[in-house]
């Protein structure tokens, strides 16, 4: 079986090397790739938003199965396209990628279902914004209605900082179009967890959680990134919580993409803030998420081709999905001054030596002349299992202790309570 495979990050690398265990062998391809992945995987120079050129490179292959990682393609409708030339894909189509692709369809669509989240207002002018700013309670959060990259929303701690951010959207384009409407709402106080789930447009079964550190800083210090580390299972995930996020958000999420006629397959994301009053969606993503998939895959011990394989024919309810009960750490190494400017192209040694303590993804590498270099905001992924949290953080670290490159930076409290 010839498996297609589009991204380039640790989340990509994660799912290749789950896939590079299967029995039955599949020859893997990654678009564009990396110098990690390309160790297990053909890698094609074509970026995920060149969809025309993806569809060309399927379709000359003979690729039985192509996996989508990052949300940009689905948006732009890569699942459509490949499914009108009759090719099998993972992931929602464009309308289901809504769910991410604007916060105001899905913040609807919740409010619609009574799916818990929080409170919100939907502004298309920035006169009625401001206007209406007096009303919400401090801290005010605000989110840009299309894609940022993980940048698009902003928590403000008072009136200015939510002008500001308001005109940086809406005045300034700060994130062009994307930024056209936005929505307020609420903040929501709690605990963050990550549940993920597959859907195979009837059924959805979740899997294993986990819990993001989104801050650059130890001590949940500093700007948000795309995730400095993660732990998997989640911290403060009870099992009374976890019974009210299965009954009260992901069942009637179910039943509402049905009732809306979106047949949604792929992974669907849940954030969720467990709050005093119960869980509620912070945020819904159409993907794996990054870098829970590189704590989620390492505990998943049945074969995930076939899971995929079952999710693109419908028939998820027959699949046999086991978890260890090992937990699951992972630390990112980046390059210091992500999530703003940061230089690359710097040589990464010790690589090989970590492999024997931990697992290693690459996010943003290169290999050039022979050895590896930097080549993006996040650089690796270091992920470890071990019977608790604590061994499993020890095995990390002490991976990453072996690995060096100028400007490194990662947070030395990931799994610490
Ligand atoms: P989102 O892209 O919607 O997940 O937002 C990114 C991050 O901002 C979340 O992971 C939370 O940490 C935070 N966040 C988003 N919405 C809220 C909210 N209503 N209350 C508190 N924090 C929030
Ligand atoms: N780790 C958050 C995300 O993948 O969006």
């Amino acid at each position: 079986m010839k498996v297609l495979i589009i991204g380039s990050g640790a989340r990509e690398h994660g799912i290749a090397w789950k896939l590079s265990q299967s029995p039955k062998q599949p020859k893997l391809f990654c678009a564009p790739g990396n110098a990690g992945i390309a160790d297990i995987a053909e890698c094609v120079d074509i970026k995920p938003e060149e969809i025309d050129r993806l569809l060309e490179f399927a379709l000359e292959n003979t690729i039985d199965l192509t996996i989508v990682g990052p949300e940009v393609a689905l948006v732009k409708g890569v699942v459509d396209a490949f499914e009108q030339k009759g090719l099998r894909i993972f992931g929602p189509n464009k309308k289901a990628a809504q769910l991410e692709g604007s916060k105001v369809f899905a913040k609807e669509f919740m409010q619609k279902y009574k799916i818990p989240t929080a409170r919100h207002r939907t502004y298309n002018n920035f006169e009625s914004a401001i206007a209406e700013l007096q009303y919400f309670d401090l801290p005010i959060v605000i989110k840009v209605d299309g894609l940022a990259a993980g940048k698009g929303v902003v928590i403000a701690q008072n009136r200015q900082e939510a002008v500001e951010a308001i005109y940086d959207i809406m005045g300034e384009k700060k994130f062009g179009d994307a930024g056209n409407t936005i929505v307020i709402e609420e903040f929501l106080l709690g605990k963050e967890v990550s549940v993920l789930a597959f859907v195979d447009g009837k059924t959805i079964v979740p899997m294993a959680s986990a819990q993001d550190y989104k801050r650059a800083l130890d001590g949940d210090k500093g700007l948000n990134t795309g995730g400095m580390g993660a732990v998997s299972p989640a911290f403060y995930y009870s099992s009374k919580a976890e019974e009210s996020v299965c009954s009260e958000i992901i069942a009637k999420t179910m039943e509402a993409l049905k009732a809306e006629d979106i047949i949604y397959k792929g992974v669907l994301y849940f954030g969720i803030m467990l709050t005093v009053d119960g869980p509620k969606v912070l945020e819904f993503n159409v993907r794996f998420g990054d870098p829970e998939t590189e704590v989620i895959l390492p505990r998943l011990k049945s074969d995930l081709l076939d899971i995929f394989n079952l999710v693109v024919e419908g028939k998820l309810d027959s699949a046999e999905i086991e978890w260890s009960k090992d937990n699951a750490v992972c630390v990112v190494m980046s390059s210091g001054g992500y999530p703003e400017e940061y230089q690359v192209g710097y040589e990464i040694i010790g690589i090989d030596a970590a492999k024997e303590a931990a697992r290693i993804y690459h996010a943003g590498t290169k290999f050039e002349d022979g050895k590896f270099v930097t080549a993006g905001g996040r650089v690796l992924v270091i992920s470890a299992l071990g019977e608790d949290y604590h061994a499993a953080r020890s095995q990390a670290y002490e991976a990453i202790k072996k690995i060096s490159f100028q400007n490194q930076h990662y947070r030395t409290d990931i799994a610490l309570k």
